[in-house]
């Protein structure tokens, strides 16, 4: 190996390698008097990662002549922020020693980043090492393999705040484990930056009114920050002390999210003389996350958070808070508490703080028992009653956690326990290997193609053609009171077709135009005055009403909590998106009101109500498995439509089985579109803000990555089918552990070939083996852990109609190979849209003949 003529080169320039630093990692703008590191071990030469920060080669700091080497990891995984520094990694079969130089008296941050994939063939299963800091442990038998595993992670960062040491010198030492046979550790980057002086003091210890931790003599564990309501801050943004700041929704409790908000504009945020700016960056203040507008809720629940942690450690938890909307001591006022105990009863951030935009925090200690089942960390607020704020709201802007060494200077956990089940999913996807398939197949599959290509385009022109014609006389307009939108034309030319101008005072300029008025009065006598008997569901919007109006149409009336800003937002985007859009499978809108304050939307009446009551409540009638795949594909071609069929790429992110409707002849529409993004930079950018969704349908990639793109529809809709199939909720925290997430327990069970186990009592022995397997295999493929691998919407409903043909005539012969599904896009794009267009055939659907149309263009082109 290389690796004695790098510890050869490395003592000589150890003597000035501090200085040399200085000028190699200049870019990331150290303060004066700062010592900063950022080392891509196991490269040879420097790199920029994403978000430009410079790395260097580690080999000038190994110390000792040692067992270690350089390596490549074998594959990439696409959930790797950069490839820099994961891509290589330094690998020791034997201890092994970096050595830094720092200035003496100051902590330091030292970040480890490990990546756990094979280098030179070893098997990432069996590195189990322990690193230590001097006569700390940092860790300790410690499997970046099966921590990864368990936290469905690509990569790990350990972050670590360690004490002074006399000497001026810092020394890490890596030691492959004695325990395990054959074992080696690695690391694939090490940074290190030095903590200003004040960053940690004493906190008090909650409990115990009399006794404080002294922080400062410890070295600690950072296990969680979060930008609390924000969303995710990479490390360049944060004044220089690199720190990653995370969304989080993930660690909320329960149902109950509150509401985020963000400082406006107008208010600018100023540190006090108290707080350092480096303390958290202006991100972390400026978003804020509140316990809701209605006094009633709030007295009635905790905003929580719940955090994993190790147990029989102290921990300090630190409060970030910055209220840029009140100005008044005692407006919002309320109690803090950690693990079921008060840490600060009547906490009041503008008492604290003195005057609004203005950050302060606040630190406490907390110390986790020993034994199993103290592994969990609360962190709860609630409105302090008793001391009569004007609001009952709870404020949170920022949270960190950190870990305190103990008495043996340890700070090393034990890695987390996968279910047996996980582990055995994990070895039977590395065994399955799919042979490639022979090429004749897919020859005979581009004949197919060619020849209904042929067929559809003298069919799209027709169905173009009749279209046009029913748009000229008019009379689809009056009969829906929506405007017909093709994906070319303008918005002056739906304005003439439907268009009111006299409606809307603050809704957008062209939802306005296209929405139908109706006058408050006219609402509240179709809804009895919104009598609680109308009520017919509550959502985050508010209430929606059954409701009757133009003398005997039935509709759902949906009226917005005037108090709340995001309510605000989601109407405006629903009636954004939905006055925009016409498609059998989407819930059609009617019109609106807006008066006296009130946003009201009108829609279709669904006779049938939610899929979800159909598959849960024990009273309704139990689908047939015919009904749920109509659903799903009724479902599968709404979502297409959002997909494909709109002039931008529309996605819903609130996929779920209350948000799919049944009318009264078990149609299934797609409705709720307050979330939905859409927008001509969607597909360069990829890039949301906070993420949104329900939790049990959320995409693992979306959440770590935040980045947004149809493909996380595709994962909700497949925790849909799963749920379909098994009839159970995507949550159920009252299962055990390994059961609570529909998606992870089909998944497995799916992989261990034991689904039928797990499929709704009503349905067994009901669905043939292929469609089962079909239907299975195509949910699976949905929740693929990376968007890459998930099929389109458009992939699914084709299979999803592959299976209904399969149920209706089990024995026929299969005209399409079923196995090649993936093999043409085309070809599934063109048959889809033949069938789309024959059941759909008393709709007008404008849109899906252009959409068909510049397919087939598409098509041509090829
Ligand atoms: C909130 O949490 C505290 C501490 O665990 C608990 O005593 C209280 O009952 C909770 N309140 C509600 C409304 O759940
Ligand atoms: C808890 O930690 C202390 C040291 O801080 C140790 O002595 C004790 O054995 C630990 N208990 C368990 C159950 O690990």
């Amino acid at each position: 190996m290389s690796s004695n003529s790098h510890v050869l080169f490395s003592l000589m320039f150890f003597s000035f390698s501090c200085k040399f630093l200085y000028v190699v990692s200049g870019r990331s703008s150290p303060r004066s008097n700062t010592d900063l590191f950022i080392l891509a071990c196991g490269d040879s030469s420097s790199k920029t990662d994403a978000n430009g920060r410079k790395w260097v080669p580690d080999s000038e700091y190994l110390t000792s002549s040692c067992n270690s080497m350089s390596a490549t990891a074998e594959s990439q995984d696409p959930s790797l922020p950069s490839s820099v520094p994961y891509m290589s990694a330094r690998v020791f079969t034997s201890e092994c020693t970096y050595k830094f130089s720092v200035s003496p008296e100051k902590h330091h941050w030292v970040r480890l980043h490990f990546y756990p994939s094979s280098y030179s063939s070893l098997d990432p299963l069996e590195a189990y090492f322990s690193v230590t800091a001097g006569e700390f442990t940092l860790l300790n038998n410690f499997s970046a393999s099966i921590t990864a595993q368990a936290l469905t992670q690509a990569y790990i960062i350990r972050e670590f705040s360690l004490k002074p040491s006399q000497s001026g010198s810092l020394i890490l030492t890596f030691t492959p484990s004695s325990k395990q046979k054959g074992s080696y550790a690695f690391v694939n980057g090490i940074e290190m930056v030095s903590v200003p002086a004040d960053v940690f003091e004493s906190a008090p210890l909650v409990g115990f009114s009399d006794q404080s931790v002294d922080v400062n003599d410890s070295s600690l564990q950072t296990m969680f920050r979060l930008n609390i309501g924000g969303k995710y801050i990479p490390p360049n943004n944060d004044s220089g002390l690199t720190r990653t700041w995370y969304d989080d929704s993930p660690y909320l409790f329960g149902a109950a999210f509150g509401v985020t908000s963000q400082a406006a504009k107008n208010v600018t945020i100023r540190y006090p003389s108290g707080v350092p700016g480096y303390i958290a960056p202006i991100d972390v203040y400026s978003t804020a996350r509140s316990m809701g507008p209605n006094a009633k809720v709030n007295e009635n629940y905790n905003l929580t958070w719940v955090f994993q942690v190790d147990a029989n450690f102290t921990y300090l938890v630190r409060f970030h808070f910055c209220d840029f909307q009140l100005t008044k001591v005692n407006q919002r006022a309320f109690d803090i508490y950690i693990n079921n105990q008060t840490a600060q009863a009547a906490a009041d951030v503008i008492a604290w703080s003195g005057s609004k935009g203005v950050p302060v925090y606040k630190d406490f200690a907390t110390h986790t028992s020993d034994g199993p089942g103290n592994e969990e960390l609360w962190v709860a607020l609630h409105p302090s009653v008793s001391m009569k704020p004007e609001y009952y709201d709870a404020i949170l802007n920022g949270l960190e956690i950190f870990k305190l060494n103990d008495a043996a200077r340890n700070l090393a956990g034990p890695n987390p326990v996968p279910s047996p089940m996980l582990l055995k999913a994990v070895s039977d996807e590395k065994k399955a290997f799919a042979p490639s398939e022979s090429n004749n197949q897919s020859k005979l599959i581009s004949g197919i193609a060619a020849g209904i290509a042929g067929l559809v385009l003298v069919a799209a022109i027709c169905i173009f053609i009749h279209r046009r014609k029913k748009i000229a006389d008019g009379s689809e307009c009056a009969a829906s009171w929506l405007p017909l939108y093709g994906n070319s034309q303008t918005s002056a030319c739906k304005s003439t077709i439907c268009g009111r101008s006299d409606v809307g005072r603050s809704l957008s300029s062209q939802a306005a135009v296209m929405c139908r008025h109706f006058t408050l009065a006219e609402i509240k006598q179709g809804t009895k005055n919104f009598d609680e008997s109308q009520v017919i569901g509550v959502g985050g919007f508010g209430k929606v009403y059954k409701g009757i109006v133009d003398r005997g149409t039935k509709v759902a009336i949906k009226r917005s909590n005037p108090c709340s800003e995001q309510g605000v937002n989601e109407f405006q985007t629903e009636i954004d998106m939905l006055s925009k859009l016409r498609h059998r499978h989407l819930v059609s809108l009617i019109g609106c009101c807006e008066e006296n304050g009130e946003m009201i939307l009108v829609y279709d009446f669904m006779g049938n109500g939610t899929l979800r009551e159909h598959l849960c409540k024990s009273n309704m009638s139990h689908l047939s498995w015919k009904q749920r795949l109509e659903i799903c594909i009724g479902a599968a071609r709404g979502l297409h439509y959002l997909h494909t069929g709109a002039k931008y790429t529309i996605i819903h992110r609130d996929v779920k089985t209350t948000n799919i409707l049944l009318d009264e002849n078990w149609v299934a529409k797609v409705s709720d579109f307050g979330l939905s993004k859409t927008g001509p930079n969607l597909d360069q950018t990829h890039v949301s803000t906070v993420v949104k969704g329900s939790f049990g349908y959320l995409d693992p990639e979306y959440f770590r990555r935040q980045q947004l793109t149809e493909k996380s529809d595709v994962y909700s809709f497949g925790v849909v089918l799963f749920e379909v199939l098994c009839a159970r909720p995507a949550l159920d925290p009252s299962l055990p552990k390994e059961q609570v997430s529909l998606a992870d327990w089909a998944r497995q069970c799916q992989r261990m070939g034991v689904l039928e186990e797990i499929i709704d009592p009503h349905l067994r022995g009901k669905i043939n083996p292929k469609c089962l397997n079909k239907f299975a295999e195509t949910a699976e493929k949905c929740l693929s852990e990376h968007g890459i691998d998930r099929p389109s919407m458009g992939d699914v409903l084709w299979n999803l109609e592959f299976v209904l043909r399969l149920h209706k005539n089990p024995d026929g012969e299969v005209m399409i190979p079923e196995d090649k599904v993936n093999a043409d896009y085309t070809m599934h794009r063109t048959m889809l849209t033949i069938e789309e267009e024959s059941t759909a055939s008393e709709e007008t659907d404008d849109v899906n003949t252009s959409a068909a149309f510049s397919q087939l263009v598409d098509f041509k082109g090829r």
